[in-house]
């Protein structure tokens, strides 16, 4: 059964209300995105799977809990999710990282895919997949079945800000999959944009608006 967790840290809440400053600029903005994907990260990563293994101190031998199994792997969807990466990266600097890239019609507003890159043994690995917004889903849901045709099991969506229609369509589209929450905003407006939102995440973060 799929859990959806809306994070209510008050670190994370301030920096994500400094990230829809439109004042804010890219470089901030970039360092905020990164800030709040480790916040996140760390509440996702808790129940990693550990193993008993043996490790001496210098003062005796004794078994400690280390991460269990194959290396989690971050695949972010192109473009904005590359924002996300290295604050994942800085929790478990030896993830693997795979990409997938998906552009939204700015018309229809569906997903289309350009680009896939997968690590080996992806459906050996906890699949992290992050995306700053998660708007009417589309996004997020093609990602999804993209990963688990490959035979992913164990996915986790991470969003900074997702509007309510889009977290029901990935919930229902995806009913087995963890779905992690920074802010839940109000509605999408007629473009399909968040509101309040914070602008289109992938301009913002590499400047090219
Ligand atoms: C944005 C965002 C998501 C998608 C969300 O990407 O990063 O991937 O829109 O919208 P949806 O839930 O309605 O699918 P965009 O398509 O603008 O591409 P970009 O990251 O390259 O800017
Ligand atoms: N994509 C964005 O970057 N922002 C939105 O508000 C919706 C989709």
């Amino acid at each position: 059964m799929s859990k959806v967790v809306i994070m209510d840290h008050p670190l994370i809440k301030h920096k994500i209300s400094l990230m829809r400053d439109e004042n804010t600029g890219t470089k901030d903005f970039r360092v905020l995105a990164e800030e709040i994907a480790m916040l996140m990260g760390y509440e996702a990563l808790r129940d990693l799977p550990t193993e008993l293994v043996p490790v001496k101190s210098p003062v005796a031998e004794s078994m400690q809990p280390m991460i269990w199994g194959k290396k989690l792997a971050v695949v972010p969807i192109l473009r904005a999710g590359l924002g996300m990466v290295n604050g994942i990266l800085a929790l478990v600097p030896t993830a693997k990282v795979g990409h997938i890239g998906l552009y939204r019609d700015e018309v229809t507003h569906e997903p289309h895919e350009y680009y896939c890159k997968l690590p080996e043994h992806i459906d050996e690995r906890l699949v992290i997949l992050p995306d700053p917004m998660l708007a009417t889903g589309g996004s997020a849901i093609q990602a999804v079945d993209f990963i688990k045709a490959k035979g992913c099991k164990n996915i986790k969506f991470m969003c900074i800000i997702a509007a309510p229609e889009g977290l029901e369509a990935l919930k229902e589209a995806h009913p087995d999959i963890d779905i992690y929450v920074g802010n839940l905003d109000d509605h999408l407006n007629e473009d399909a944009y968040i509101v309040p939102g914070l602008g289109d995440a992938g301009d913002r973060i590499f400047g090219t608006k």
